[in-house]
């Protein structure tokens, strides 16, 4: 656990938006009250501690393959092409791998084009070209490729800095769970509950749900106290006769339905396993339990395997308008019927999907996104503007000032959002409007396009798994997975005819 002043070990994220304003505030005069941390100014921190992050974690990650990486040793992959002398070239070149520990991703050999003539090619013996790719340590390479052209001829290599590790399937999310405690009432002085051990207390036995949680495992369920609900229907009432004037269909519509069909009332806090088991029927989404505030890149890459990262605790009962936290009213409430979309649950997954392995940089702009979007999104509907982000879903009082007039609105451009200071210490002085929810997944995607990554990536959503796109097998197998697709939509299409 880091000290409160240390470094960002792991770096905090923290899903803003909770601020529900203070007491006293008015529906005609909303003050903003409280602190807000950012996942911005987390990655921020995240990417000017210089890639030091396994090495903060403590915790060297199972590269993939198996490959461990003692204290975040940097690793590379290379793919070298060479030609083999005579016939013990092949195994002198294995040997060259063995001897560097080098893990052997992919090999393939094919017929010298030197035997077909080229200068001295028959003659000198070379019978075979070996392609490999494989992962090193990056202080070895060098070497490992003196080593093989000692031994072989026409050594060629490419080089590819491996990046950060980011999880290839769903139980690998269990890795996921960076935390920062900074912020929580157990050290934060300004913390609602920093005085209150009973408060404490809970937020640890909460928090030791999330800690136990292995993917695959139901939810366990969380009896509410009294005092508890009672926060919760505070919050509910203000917000829920919000909605029909400020909030998209989208939210509008679902949450209705969470009404109906998964508990939500201001008489009962939902439990996540029943709301997990809704948003995977509607959309493939699931819950998660967190203990507290993830790292902007753990965070982000739950959202690539449709996981979202969901606190357990609710905020201290002192205080039931703000929280500097995220808390269970943040994520049922702003969250939670926006996941339950089909539009923002795929706008959602390809913002997850272009962190994964991206740098530090682009995380940080991804965050930004994220911010003016899924925390503070704005959107056009039938004349009007109305509020996507669950920032402002749970929050009355920046609720009702983004929807004032008083702020600037500017049209959504994924470029610009990326890069758009934000305001943490009040409301925002920027929203950013979309046309639709479509609008913002295409400019979103065009976006993630753009970035530089080290490897293309498709998700698989039958295992529920990344897979690099590179190699004409992988390829072939998303254009097989397609190729079924299209022939569903052609039959469909042919019987309407
Ligand atoms: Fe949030």
């Amino acid at each position: 656990m880091p000290s409160p002043d240390s470094p960002p070990l792991s770096r905090p994220f923290r899903r803003a938006g909770s601020e529900l304003g203070s007491r006293a505030e008015s529906i005609s005069s909303p003050p903003y009250t409280g602190r807000r941390q950012s996942l911005i100014s987390d990655a921020r921190k995240e990417r000017e501690a210089g890639g030091g992050r396994e090495e903060a974690s403590g915790e060297g990650r199972e590269e993939e393959g198996g490959s461990a990486v003692p204290g975040g040793g940097a690793r590379a992959t290379l793919t070298l092409l060479c030609a083999l002398r005579g016939g013990r070239g092949l195994s002198r070149a294995i040997k060259v791998f063995e001897t560097f520990e080098a893990h052997v991703l992919h090999v393939e050999s094919r017929r010298s084009r030197r035997d077909a003539g080229g200068p001295g090619g028959a003659a000198a013996g070379w019978g075979l070209e070996l392609l490999v790719r494989c992962e090193a340590r990056a202080c070895d390479v060098t070497a490992l490729v003196g080593a093989l052209r000692r031994v072989a001829e026409h050594v060629r290599t490419g080089r590819e800095d491996k990046g950060p590790w980011f999880p290839r399937k769903l139980q690998e999310l269990d890795r996921c769970n960076h935390l920062v405690t900074k912020f929580e009432p157990e050290l934060d002085h300004d913390h609602p509950g920093f005085t209150d051990p009973a408060y404490k207390q809970r937020r640890r036995e909460i928090a030791d749900i999330a800690f136990a949680y292995k993917t695959g495992e139901l939810i366990p369920r969380v009896h509410y106290t009294q005092e508890e609900i009672a926060t919760w229907g505070e919050v509910y009432r203000k917000l829920a006769g919000l909605y029909p004037t400020h909030a998209c269909k989208e939210h509008v519509d679902a949450f209705r339905l969470l009404e109906q069909h998964c508990g939500y009332s201001e008489d009962a806090i939902p439990q996540l396993e029943d709301v997990s088991t809704f948003l995977l029927e509607r959309t493939g989404f699931q819950l998660r339990p967190a203990a507290g505030l993830l790292s902007a890149r753990d965070f982000l890459a739950s959202l690539a395997f449709r996981v979202f990262q969901c606190t357990q605790y609710i905020r201290h009962a002192s205080s039931p308008m703000h929280s500097p936290e995220p808390d269970c009213c943040h994520e049922l409430l702003g969250h939670v019927p926006m996941l339950a979309d089909s539009t923002f649950a795929q706008f959602s997954q390809n913002i997850g999907l272009a962190s994964l392995g991206a740098s530090d940089e682009d995380i940080e702009k991804l965050a930004t996104l994220y911010w003016f979007t899924v925390e503070f999104g704005l959107c056009k509907q039938e004349g009007h503007v109305k509020a996507y982000g669950a920032g402002l879903l749970s929050s009355f009082g920046e609720l009702m000032f983004a929807l004032s007039g008083e702020p600037e609105y500017r049209a959504f451009e994924a470029e610009a959002a990326a890069l758009q200071p934000y305001q943490d210490q009040t409301y925002q002085p920027v929203y950013f409007v979309s046309d639709s929810l479509e609008d913002a997944k295409d400019k979103l995607r065009q976006y993630a396009q753009g970035l530089r990554r080290p490897v293309a990536l498709r998700f698989d959503p039958i295992t529920r798994s990344v897979h690099a796109l590179d190699s004409t097998r992988s390829l072939r197998t998303a254009v097989d997975a397609l190729q079924e697709q299209v022939s569903v939509l052609s039959c469909a299409l042919s019987r309407m005819a």
